[in-house]
């Protein structure tokens, strides 16, 4: 096989660093995030992280020590294998696994076993913990305010709390919602005020039936970003542990300064070369003939094609995506950059000397309105680099 290098239009290859990807992650600003909500709603409101996704995509395990160090009371995960994980991974935080798996007597009796926090939506889930409890579980009530996902009605709450509390295999350990709150500023104010008092009601009527709630959780990120833990004694978010908000407006909020925990995208050009002047018909993107081609070794099996603002950054330069993404490949247009070769590096998202992308840019440029859609993109095959953090 001829050696790339008789070939005057390929610079050379990097033998051995083939994908030379990373997605950092400041855990650092994690931990500043916990800091900031725990001075903003008090030392006595209980603090639930939303770590489910694979810690929103930063990485189970390190998000989860860090939070732990943070001083976080509780962490809740959707899948029940991430509660396994996390013993083993050095992380003793009480698990609240949410609502809507399937309840068969496996479950429960893992559930039990490992003393994870299980989720009750409604009195048939009820009765599928009692049934299969040898013992105990501890159960989190999930009352739907509006979001019409899980959790027994406001209305229906009152009574499925009296029986979870008359349930010798049951313990209430406390009640929690998950509001659905508008985007737009004018109506989130008021959907947040109507769940609130709807889901204030039901805690009243229970506890007015004398049933002990330890804890209530009505706060995710959106509402803590505008009350704080609303009047109740805990509260249960994600996006703002990360700074997966939305920097127009939302970083600052509520007497809390929130910092960003997705800090780059970085790969490297592995391959450079110049287009051939008579292949224009075969060519899979439209280019000036002669351009100059550079080709990052990542593709759409690594969540590119969600992650890039159509640019990148080489050698401080913003040079233009070429074409789509192919499974493992992405092609730039380094024309402007006449000196890039194999090897430099390729910033999709933070900063590379004076010039930057950020996070925003690749949201607007994808039409995502969150940017947890672009940590959670960012496949398993790109390793994550942590700084900052436990
Ligand atoms: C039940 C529940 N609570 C809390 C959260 C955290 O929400 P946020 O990331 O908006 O804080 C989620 C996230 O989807 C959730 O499903």
């Amino acid at each position: 096989m001829p050696s790339p290098h008789a070939d005057p239009r390929v610079c050379w290859r990097m033998p051995g660093m083939a994908r030379p990807n990373v997605f950092e992650v400041d855990l650092g600003a994690i931990a500043h995030n916990v800091g900031e909500i725990r001075r903003v709603v008090g030392a006595d409101v209980r603090l639930l992280a939303a770590v489910k996704a694979n810690g929103y995509g930063f990485g189970l395990l390190p998000v989860c020590r860090t939070l732990q160090d943070a001083g976080v009371d509780m962490v809740a995960v959707a899948d029940p294998a991430d509660a396994l994980v996390l013993g083993g991974g050095g992380v003793s935080l009480p698990v609240l696994i949410y609502g809507g798996g399937l309840v068969d007597a496996e479950f429960v009796g893992m559930v039990e076993e490992h003393g994870f926090f299980a989720t009750v939506t409604d009195p048939e889930v009820a009765d599928a913990y009692a049934r299969f409890a040898a013992k105990q579980v501890k159960v989190f009530v999930e009352i739907d305010v509006g979001g019409e996902r899980f959790g027994i009605t406001d209305a229906g709450a009152p009574a499925l709390l009296r029986r979870i509390h008359e349930s010798p295999k049951l313990r209430l350990a406390g009640v929690y919602t998950h509001m659905f709150v508008p985007r737009a500023a004018d109506v989130a104010g008021a959907a947040i005020r109507v769940q609130l008092a709807r889901f204030g009601a039901a805690v009243r009527a229970a506890r007015n039936a004398r049933v002990e709630i330890p804890v209530a959780v009505a706060a995710s990120t959106p509402v803590v970003l505008r009350a704080g833990n609303a009047g109740f004694n805990g509260i249960d978010v994600g996006r703002v542990i990360y700074g997966n908000l939305r920097s127009d407006t939302e970083f600052e909020r509520h007497g809390m300064r929130i910092r960003e925990a997705f800090a780059g995208l970085r790969s490297r050009l592995i391959h450079c070369r110049s287009l051939r002047a008579d292949r224009g018909e075969s060519v899979p993107f439209s280019a000036r003939p002669g351009a100059r081609i550079g080709i990052a070794p990542i593709g759409y099996s690594d969540g590119i094609e969600s992650l890039h603002c159509g640019a990148a950054l080489v050698r401080g330069r913003r040079v233009p995506v070429a074409g789509g993404a192919n499974l493992e490949h992405l092609r730039l247009d380094i024309s402007d950059v006449p000196d890039a070769q194999a090897g430099d590096e390729v910033v999709f998202i933070g900063r590379q000397g004076d010039a930057e992308i950020t996070v925003t840019d690749v949201l607007i440029a994808r039409g995502f309105d969150q940017p947890t859609r672009l940590s959670v993109a960012v496949g398993d095959s790109v390793p994550r680099v942590y700084r900052g953090g436990s």
